[in-house]
């Protein structure tokens, strides 16, 4: 059925009987359900029951009136937003209408009323109300399929570790002749299944990490080391993929050694994903710059002249299996876990990570900051920087 079309609630108070079966006269062409209560507490206790669209609501009723009725609808949470229409007589009305957008009526009808403008208004509200209720209703279908897909995945990983690693063991055999001589056609054929099944295992790894993080079970081993250490690592790691590029890949790091306290092999994946993005996102003959700098907080950047990254996709590169398209390049591999997993370790470090600078076209610069580690020199914590207020991780 279509969503704007399921019908709606609509609460109307009246102590007076004749009211209330006008209210349903002027009302009944909107073909929403319609709820009658002849009291203010009979109205409540259709709330605790009900999630209503808007509340037509008569001011002058004996016990407790309209506006006490409105006061104790908004204490509750379920309903401090519900509009409410109050409908009085026009004697009351100065007094009523101050009193009225006090409470935060959406509007003040005078008795005697034209019908069709009441029935436009509590129209327009019906219309918000199914809007907001099919947005609620996409959002939680979106949550499902995507705590589904999570699961999937989680379970697509593990599973296809043990058979993979039995291919890789088999194939490490076959190319060192343990079960025969192996020509050079053949040998030729293991490489490209080796190397396949090490993007395979890659892949595998990156799933399996991403769904650890998601359930918050990842162990990590929090030891000093030199953020310049793991940028030079960094770059001898890149270097065959460079060379085979023909690209650039410059280091700057300062003299002083710049401590943090971080996993080694966290911060490691976390520079490796910014490399690789950088050399895979780049035209023609990459160029690609690592610094490191210390202070009171350690920063790490990847700097290319790629592609680039649009302002507005700035944040979402970092959400699972964002991919952006490209016009200029080839489809590279990859599957879009990179850059969630590498914020997800930086901050699990007490770290962040951000693109700081971007213009499609042009190339980006990503930064890795991580806390500084306490100072070697006088043994003494650094501040702490502003960006780590708020605990992260
Ligand atoms: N340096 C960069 N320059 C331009 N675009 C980039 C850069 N880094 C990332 N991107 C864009 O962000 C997307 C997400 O990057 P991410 O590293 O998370 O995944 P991936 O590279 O597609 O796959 P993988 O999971 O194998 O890393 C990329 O597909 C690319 O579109
Ligand atoms: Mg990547």
């Amino acid at each position: 059925m279509n969503e704007r079309q399921r019908p709606v609630s609509i609460l109307l108070v009246d102590d007076e009987p004749a009211n209330l079966a006008a209210l349903e006269v002027v009302l009944a062409p909107l073909g929403q359900r319609l709820v009658t209560a002849g009291s203010g507490r009979e109205a409540l206790r259709h709330l605790l029951r009900e999630d209503f669209a808007v509340i037509v609501l008569d001011v002058r009723m004996p016990d407790m009136d309209g506006f006490e009725t409105a006061e104790l609808i908004r204490s509750r949470p379920a309903s401090r937003i519900t509009p409410i229409i109050f409908v009085t007589a026009f004697p009351e009305a100065e007094h009523d209408l101050e009193r009225a957008y006090r409470i935060g009526a959406v509007d003040v009808l005078f008795k005697p009323f034209v019908p069709e403008s009441l029935r436009s208004k509590v129209s327009v509200l019906v219309d918000l109300h199914q809007k907001q209720r099919s947005i609620a209703e996409l959002l939680a279908k979106a949550q499902e399929s995507n705590r589904a897909k999570s699961e999937f995945l989680n379970l697509a990983a593990h599973e296809l570790r043990t058979p993979l690693a039995v291919i890789v063991g088999y194939l490490s055999m076959l190319a060192d002749g343990t079960f025969g001589e192996v020509s050079p056609e053949l040998r030729q054929a293991f490489e490209i299944l080796t190397e396949k099944s090490e993007e395979l295992n890659r892949i595998v790894d990156d799933l399996l990490t991403a769904s650890r993080l998601e359930s918050g079970v990842l162990p990590r081993r929090l030891v000093e080391c030199d953020l310049r250490e793991i940028a030079r690592r960094a770059v001898r790691t890149a270097r065959p993929q460079a060379e085979l590029l023909s690209a650039e890949l410059h280091l700057d790091v300062p003299e002083q050694p710049v401590m943090v306290r971080a996993d080694p092999t966290y911060l490691a994946r976390i520079v490796d994903n910014l490399v690789t993005n950088a050399l895979a996102y780049s035209q023609g003959q990459p160029w690609v710059r690592i610094t490191v700098r210390g202070g009171e907080e350690a920063v790490l950047t990847v700097e290319d002249h790629g592609i680039g990254i649009p302002r507005e996709m700035r944040e979402q590169v970092f959400e699972r299996f964002v991919r952006l398209p490209s016009a200029e390049l080839s489809p590279q591999p990859g599957t879009g876990l990179g850059l969630y997993i590498s914020r997800e370790l930086a901050r699990r470090q007490g770290g962040d990570l951000q693109v700081v600078d971007s213009e499609p076209g042009r190339g980006s610069t990503l930064a890795l900051r991580l806390p500084a580690a306490a100072d070697p020199a006088n043994g003494r914590q650094h501040r702490r920087p502003p960006w780590f207020a708020g605990g992260r991780g």
